[in-house]
């Protein structure tokens, strides 16, 4: 998932801001070289504290060993890998797509300084005016190749039925309880109208965390999906690449219908009582259809750049 949002823009251009203030290095070196001893034994000592308190300094603050990089440093960086060379449309290899999965299957919400008890996922309790209650979504990284976002649930916080146009995008349930629905277009198929196309469903089942990662593509593997919350819950979602309306990547939404709707004896593109419960028409929407209810709030977890 990913949506243009105007506070999510404000909101990634802070996270820039906030990332340009670093440490500066020298400062901690120079209150050492200051240090200065008139005796060799003593200016020798010094000499070593200095560079045993620089190479702890550089292990905690910059080129940081293997061992001290964070989930959210190790995520980031494995995401600058695979999707490096990414286009619209192209998938990353096999090996990438695992090597993601792999770190993705082994995130939790702690990794992001996320709770279940924090704010973003109390139950709806004001006033029910729209459909879903609200998600609030954190925008931790993005770039012409990758995006990188948290969606926080409260229960029964709905994101609507939408697509993800020739994109590879990685979902992972941190915490809670989600009930996912999905489809992938019926190549060839007829159409009732230039706005409603048959599909064939590909998931439709709740998960739980900890659970695998779900991954859909392009063409297939759910390419549109629904997320509805049974439980708060948060999802981690990596699209590669993000939405671009320029680019021609836009996220449309979807109105499902049954197969029976719009179908006619004329058709026989599904036989069998079976092929046509797998199926459903899909109808484009507005942009912001009244049951979508969308807050950007700002990432405060851990640094997810250098
Ligand atoms: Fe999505």
């Amino acid at each position: 998932m990913g949506f243009e949002m105007k506070p999510e823009k404000d909101v990634l251009e802070l996270i820039s801001s906030k990332n340009q203030c670093k440490s500066n290095p020298s400062s901690v070196n120079s209150s050492h070289n200051n240090n200065n001893n008139n005796k060799k034994k003593k200016r020798n000592k010094n000499k070593k504290m200095t560079t045993t308190m620089t190479m702890t300094w550089r292990q905690k603050n910059t080129d940081s060993p293997v061992d001290e990089i964070t989930p959210v440093r190790r995520l980031f960086n494995t995401c600058k890998e695979v999707f490096s060379n990414g286009s619209a449309g192209a998938v990353p290899s096999g090996d990438k797509i695992q090597l993601l999965r792999q770190i993705l299957d082994n995130m939790k919400a702690e990794d992001f300084g996320l709770a279940p008890t924090m704010p973003f996922f109390r139950p709806n309790t004001g006033p029910v005016n729209r459909s879903s209650p609200p998600i609030t979504y954190l925008p931790l990284y993005q770039c012409d190749q990758f995006s990188i976002a948290i969606f926080c649930f409260p229960p029964s916080g709905v994101i609507p039925l939408h697509n993800h146009p020739e994109m590879t995008v990685f979902s992972k349930l941190l915490f809670g309880t989600m009930h996912i629905k999905s489809y992938d277009w019926v190549v060839d198929a007829p159409t009732r109208d230039p706005k409603t196309r048959l599909a064939k469903m590909k998931v439709d089942s709740t998960l739980t965390a900890p659970c695998e990662t779900s991954i859909l593509y392009p063409e297939d593997g759910g390419n549109m999906h629904q997320f509805t919350a049974k439980t708060a819950c948060a999802v981690l979602d990596v699209l590669g690449p993000p939405y671009s309306d320029p680019e021609g990547r836009h996220c449309t939404y979807f109105l499902d219908f049954p197969f029976e709707k719009f179908s006619s004896e004329d058709d026989v593109v599904l036989r069998s009582e079976e092929e046509k419960k797998g199926h459903a028409w899909l109808q484009e929407r507005d942009d912001n259809p009244e049951d979508l209810n969308l807050v950007g709030a700002l990432y405060r977890g851990p640094k997810v750049e250098d």
